[in-house]
């Protein structure tokens, strides 16, 4: 009989992914179904960058790379980190992988013994835990408040460091609450881990590009440059560029944690597709003029979601930075009971009643460490959407 290795057991599958596989199901079955649960942009990549995916493989580049990436996507990432975050970086600074995914694997990989801890702010991305539980170590989480913009309170954080402390992940503009840590915030969390110099930062900065108004994103080795001999800056094409599919993500940090990763990659994915690199050459040396719009766009759902759901009865929506993501709060709810007489005891049961009433998928809150609250991706047209925050309403209203 087949048993799953004792890594395997600490692990559980992405929640996520669950909730999307579900709604496919449903969908498949006949039932009416707006999922609100996948996190990728809803348009499409780009032609400048399809066309030189399509030039790479006419010409011929269509063999293995360097492990962790080609010199010329390396020379690409030098040029924007320093372009757009003024950071020097050299390209053997610089590790590509088959997304932002495998670069934080990686990353755990190469330097997690047994016991040693990563902190997480919480609500986060739901697979920080689960890569730090697969590469040996603990994952020791730091909850934040929706009053907070759930941004983590120094003193959270200082309080969570202990001698076995190896790495902080920071994730800002977070997936799944959409907040972003001004250039002040940053420095409050900086000036904590300046106490603490064994700790390690890596920062998922995913989704950079989609801050609305006027904030600034700013990346903390950046805001505090004593912290870059210790900062893994991580990011990837996929949100920005609406890549999702392409699976190409990159980091830059200190050359040795750069070559231990290379080593991870050599005895196990070796190089990203060559194809994809070739076309994220193109995504970061090529014209950005899709950025600001897209980015615009998005603003205009996440203040359409966010007006939408405050009105729902029940629900408080606080209004994000950043990312397309919402994580409103469903905390006056629970306890309530909807119209088939189904308990609504927790964020899970609220997500679950909504899905079968209304037909309306959404993550709930403790697959992403932090309740009474549920997430979602507002990368959906407007129409979908207002009809998706309309169901939400009636649902909501129908609780007793
Ligand atoms: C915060 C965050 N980091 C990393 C990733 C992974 O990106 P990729 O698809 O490039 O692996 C995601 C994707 O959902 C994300 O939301």
């Amino acid at each position: 009989m087949f048993a799953e290795s004792a890594t395997l057991l600490r692990v559980k599958p992405s929640a996520t992914a669950a909730a999307s596989a579900k709604a496919r199901a449903l969908r498949a079955a006949g039932r009416d179904i707006i999922a609100l649960d996948a996190g990728e942009p809803d348009f499409d990549t780009p032609d400048t960058i399809k066309e030189a995916a399509i030039r790479a493989i006419r010409d011929g580049k269509t063999k293995y790379t360097d492990v962790d990436g080609i010199p010329e996507l390396k020379a690409a990432i030098v040029a924007k980190f320093a372009r757009e975050n003024g950071l020097t970086y050299k390209t053997s600074q610089v590790n590509v992988s088959p997304g932002g995914k495998p670069v934080i694997f990686n990353a755990m990989m190469a330097s997690l013994s047994p016991g040693d801890q990563v902190v997480i702010p919480a609500p986060y991305w739901v697979s920080y835990p689960d890569m730090v539980l697969l590469a040996g170590g603990e994952p020791v989480f730091v909850p934040s408040r929706a009053e907070t913009g759930f941004k983590i309170d120094p003193a959270a954080l200082e309080a969570a460091i202990t001698p076995r402390t190896r790495w902080l992940i920071l994730n800002s503009p977070s997936n799944p609450s959409g907040g972003a840590y001004t250039r002040a915030e940053l420095k409050a969390v900086a000036a904590v881990l300046l106490r603490h110099p064994k700790v390690w930062i890596l920062t998922d900065d995913m989704y950079e590009h989609l801050v609305f108004g006027d904030f600034e994103f700013t990346t903390i080795a950046q805001v505090e440059p004593a912290l870059y001999d210790r900062t893994l800056t991580m990011n990837g094409v996929s949100k920005a560029y609406a890549m999702t599919g392409w699976r190409i993500g990159y980091a830059a940090g200190p050359e040795p944690l750069i070559a231990a990763m290379r080593k991870v990659v050599s005895q196990t994915t070796s190089n990203p597709c060559s194809v994809s690199q070739w076309a994220a050459v193109e995504a970061l040396n090529g014209p950005q003029t899709f950025i600001r719009p897209n980015a615009a766009l998005f603003e205009t759902r996440r203040d359409l979601v966010v007006s939408m759901l405050n009105q729902a009865a029940g629900l408080k929506c606080p209004t994000p930075e950043g990312a397309f993501y919402v994580y409103p709060s469903c905390e006056a709810l629970i306890g309530k009971t909807a119209p088939g007489g189904t308990l609504i005891a927790s964020d899970a049961d609220f997500a679950a009643a909504l899905l079968e009433a209304e037909g309306v998928s959404v993550v709930f809150g403790a697959a992403f460490g932090l309740s009474p609250f549920f997430r979602i991706s507002y990368a959906t047209s407007n129409a979908l959407l207002e009809d998706a925050c309309a169901r939400i309403q009636r649902f909501c209203g129908s609780l007793r």
